[in-house]
């Protein structure tokens, strides 16, 4: 509903054609509070500290505080300027070698997994390119809006800042599930499972695949299988989010176990169908290039050309078809057995480096009034710390430390030079 004085405005806007006066059509426009995780930078970047440090945002950084372009990915580049000869426009859903590469690596583990074999032969898995991981659930919240009989999703508490975000503007309302105990700073598994076993029946239901963001605390096989029993026993919809693979394990095909499980409970009949985000941002480094796909594992091949036939039509208006020169850069690599172990190895340097920071973090870190120790037991860029909002605020007000108000840590943001300042200050923030 407009209110009074803007349809006043507007009124006045439309009789006002010989005296020509210019009233804003925004002027009662709200001021929005700046992004939970970018709006980080922002501040960051405005503080003249020579010791800041920012730990806002997922996005990797060297030892030496510098994001980084993979070598692996330098060298892609530099085949495909040379053998690159149009710009034209991608598919809708992007190309069909793009989409077999997302479904050979991931659904078939190359090889490794017998159902998502099956899966792929027997036409049950639509794969679309996306705009990123974030382009991907929001095409996948709006075709679940569309088409699935249930516009609700249970996501767990806490989750990704912008998940509720990008469910909400698509139409879909979200309700927590437990997942995270900050009193005891670990999982809350018992919670976990009665909060989706008492959730409405038929929901949506957001599973992290690894590296759960943001406490980086993953669940194991046999709690999988557990929270696998509910979804079938409840009719949940499986939708998976997976933005970090790799960083767990610092293997990509390690990482995707829940994947694997879900596809054999597909194969069984067991859940008919599901569906996964993913993107290239981070385990390739491929950030603004903006690489991500959406796949939907369906009931039949017929099932199959009438669900792409959907997303291209929904794609289509949005915004026409995806980008192509991450796309590319990932293609050049899966076609070159060379350059894909040089990736796999730049990965598992990444992730090598992430887990000696987070261990020299922990060792520097005063356990006298606090306990540190699920610092160890979490993976992949970040920690959650346990601090409170109060605490956040004074580290980012007396120390120029920046993180997110929930107390997590991108720890790229640490390195050699920084963490003996950091961890000072979270000792003193913690012992006052
Ligand atoms: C994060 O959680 O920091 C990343 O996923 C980046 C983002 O877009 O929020």
């Amino acid at each position: 509903m407009l209110s009074r004085t803007v349809q006043k405005n507007l009124f006045k806007r439309s009789n006002a054609v010989s005296s020509v006066r210019f009233i804003s059509a925004f002027s009662e426009i709200p001021l929005a509070p700046p992004d939970k995780i970018l709006g980080i930078a922002e501040a960051y970047n405005k503080d003249s500290n020579p010791q800041k440090i920012n730990l806002g945002v997922g996005a990797y950084r060297d030892d030496t505080g510098r994001p980084i372009i993979f070598p692996s990915v330098k060298k892609a580049e530099e085949k495909l300027l040379t053998a690159e000869t149009e710009k034209e426009y991608t598919g809708i859903i992007g190309n069909k070698n793009f989409q077999n590469i997302i479904k050979n690596f991931i659904f078939n583990n190359s090889g490794k997994d017998v159902n998502g074999e099956k899966l792929i032969k027997d036409g049950r898995i639509v794969s679309s390119q996306t705009i990123s991981g974030t382009g991907s659930l929001r095409v996948i919240a709006d075709f679940l809006n569309r088409f699935y009989n249930t516009k609700h999703i249970l996501v767990p508490k806490p989750t990704w800042a912008n998940h509720i975000a990008v469910f909400n503007d698509a139409g879909i309302t979200s309700e927590f599930y437990s997942y995270y105990d900050t009193s005891v700073n670990g999982l809350d598994f018992e919670n976990l499972k009665s909060s989706l076993q008492n959730a409405q029946e038929g929901s949506i239901v957001l599973l992290h695949a690894c590296c759960h963001n943001p406490t980086g605390m993953d669940l194991t096989a046999e709690q999988w299988d557990e929270v696998l029993a509910i979804v079938q026993e409840k009719s949940f919809y499986p939708l998976v989010d997976m933005a970090y693979q790799g960083f767990a394990s610092g293997d990509p095909y390690k990482d995707i176990s829940l994947i694997r499980r879900l596809n054999e409970l597909v194969v069984a009949g067991n859940i008919p169908s599901y569906a996964l985000c993913q993107s290239f941002a981070k385990n390739m480094g491929l950030y603004g290039e903006r690489t991500g796909s959406i796949s939907i594992v369906t009931e039949s091949q017929e099932a199959s050309t009438r669900i792409e036939s959907q997303l291209k039509k929904l794609i289509r208006p949005m915004y026409s078809s995806p980008p192509i020169h991450g796309s590319k850069i990932v293609e050049q690599i899966f076609a070159d057995e060379s350059l894909f172990q040089s990736w796999l190895s730049d990965l598992n340097s990444v992730v090598g480096r992430l887990n000696s920071i987070r261990t020299k973090f922990y060792e520097k870190l005063d356990k006298t009034n606090y306990n540190w120790e699920h610092l160890n037991k979490q993976r992949g860029m970040f920690v959650y710390t346990g601090l409170t909002k109060e605490q956040v605020i004074e580290l980012r007000e007396k120390y120029s430390v920046y993180a997110t108000e929930d107390g997590r840590f991108s720890i790229s943001g640490i390195n050699e030079s920084n963490v003996d300042y950091l961890a000072d200050a979270v000792n003193k923030v913690i012992a006052k």
